[in-house]
């Protein structure tokens, strides 16, 4: 086990290089077993969830290859079909992806219900199978496995309209239609950034997909995925966790490697709360020296404001002066953190979606423990903002998404290392 301690309440300053998105690497992964022949995936972050997927393939038989720290080569010639393990599943909520995937190209699936991260809520996948069954595949759950099987060997071509926007099940029911027979129209789809990647990763494969990133995506199917090269999107959500450290700490920190366009929501936002931003090519210069402003949130999908970066910025409105209130449209309890902010001094109420933060001068350090993976981030931020020392457990969720973490944050100035701990005995309950 694995604890960060940071010693905070200092500005940052420096240069930070964002890596390959998580949220398009965990689909292309399994998008790749769809391909018949070499691909090579360029700007992969050096994350656990891609370690974990790409392990994944390699069980059912794929070639992967590390052609450098951020190169892989992933051949799926001589793939096998089949059962995707609950061990591996649990550990990686994009492990849902195989499910289109290996529907799509082999017209059967049998894939372990996901894990990941826990808002307190559930998290249903009952748009991605309405998808699949749309597609003509028969769908049963039992024993916490997902089968699928396409009626007559293959997947055919229809529309579907999703009762839900979901990326998850936008990207899954994609990916499906990418060898069906015929034509797809998905309406009512999410357009995250991550979704056209996966769509143009596709499309460089051989695939012919339209509309990702509007409302509607046509997905003509194919017989076979040939090999190719294809280099992932920035991480909108790495570079706007580090927007907010900078919010938080103030100072002024150039953020590389970023796609302007996909900043323009987190951009907007912090310029609202006195963060100053210059947009320099695929960079951000970005600095807070007066005082932090409040400002209210709602996290909407794509264009609007990300949920994944509402824990983050509630670690910034901590310190603001006047009261903030973030409202949380995608999932509907996701501010389980907010008990560890008020342990270093934070003002937060909670109703269900909605957060009321009432700035205060200072936080203190405190002992935290991460529960998911932007919390965890949310609560880096909120470490390296306040006076004295924190420690930071279950710092495994923050290395699902962030790769080199210490580094980067040394890298702007934050003091923080990592420390080896005891694995925690588990608690036993002293009832019968
Ligand atoms: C993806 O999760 C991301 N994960 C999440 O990021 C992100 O918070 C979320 O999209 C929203 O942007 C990955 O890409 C691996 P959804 P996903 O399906 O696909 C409901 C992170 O921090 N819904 O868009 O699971 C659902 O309950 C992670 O990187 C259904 O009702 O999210 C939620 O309220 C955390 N039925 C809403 O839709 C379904 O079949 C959006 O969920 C699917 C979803």
């Amino acid at each position: 086990m694995t604890k960060y301690i940071v010693e905070g309440g200092r500005p940052l300053f420096g240069e930070v290089h964002i890596s390959g998105a998580k949220n398009a690497a965990v689909a292309i992964i399994p998008a790749a077993l769809m391909v018949s022949g070499p691909c090579r995936i360029e700007n992969i972050p050096q994350i656990s969830d891609v370690k974990l997927l790409l392990g994944i393939l390699q069980d059912l038989g794929a070639n992967v290859r590390y052609v450098n720290p951020h190169t892989v080569e992933i051949d799926s010639t001589k793939l096998r079909n089949g059962r995707v393990p609950y061990e591996s599943a649990r550990r990686c909520r994009a492990s849902y992806y195989m499910l289109g995937a290996l529907l799509g190209r082999f017209g059967l699936a049998d894939v372990a219900l996901p894990g990941g991260c826990d808002f307190g809520g559930t998290r249903p996948i009952d748009q991605h199978l309405k998808g699949f069954r749309a597609l003509g595949a028969q769908v049963d759950t039992q024993g916490g496995f997902v089968m699928a099987e396409a009626v007559g060997g293959r997947l055919k071509g229809t529309s579907i309209f999703l009762d839900k926007v979901s990326v998850g099940a936008t990207i899954n029911i994609m990916l499906a239609a990418s060898m069906a027979e015929g034509l797809t129209v998905i309406e009512n789809v999410a357009k995250e950034p991550h979704i056209v990647d996966v769509a143009n990763f596709l499309n460089s494969m051989g695939a012919n997909i339209m509309g990702a990133g509007t409302d509607v995506i046509k997905v003509r199917g194919v017989p076979q995925l040939r090999g190719g090269t294809y280099s992932i999107i920035p991480d909108q959500i790495e570079a706007g966790t580090y927007m907010a450290a900078v919010a938080a700490c103030g100072g002024e920190v150039k953020i590389c490697n970023i796609i302007p366009k996909h900043m323009d929501c987190i951009s907007a936002k912090m310029c609202e709360m006195g963060v100053d931003i210059q947009e320099v090519d695929d960079s951000l210069l970005v600095s807070r020296i007066g005082p932090l402003i409040r400002t209210n949130i709602k996290a909407l999908p794509y264009p609007g404001f990300p949920t994944d970066m509402q824990p983050q910025m509630a670690a910034a409105l901590c310190l603001a002066q006047g009261t903030s209130i973030i409202t949380d449209s995608v999932w509907s309890s996701r501010f389980r953190y907010t008990d560890e902010f008020k342990r270093m001094g934070a003002q937060i109420q909670v109703d269900g979606n909605l957060a009321i933060i009432e700035g205060v001068d200072r936080l203190t350090g405190a002992q935290l423990e991460a529960c998911d993976l932007r919390a965890g981030a949310a609560m880096l931020i909120a470490a390296l903002a306040a006076r004295g020392i924190s420690e930071i457990t279950n710092v495994q969720y923050i290395e699902r998404g962030y790769e080199d973490v210490i580094g980067k944050i040394r890298a702007i100035g934050g003091r923080i290392r990592a420390v080896e701990i005891p694995e925690e005995e588990p608690v036993i309950s002293s009832a019968g």
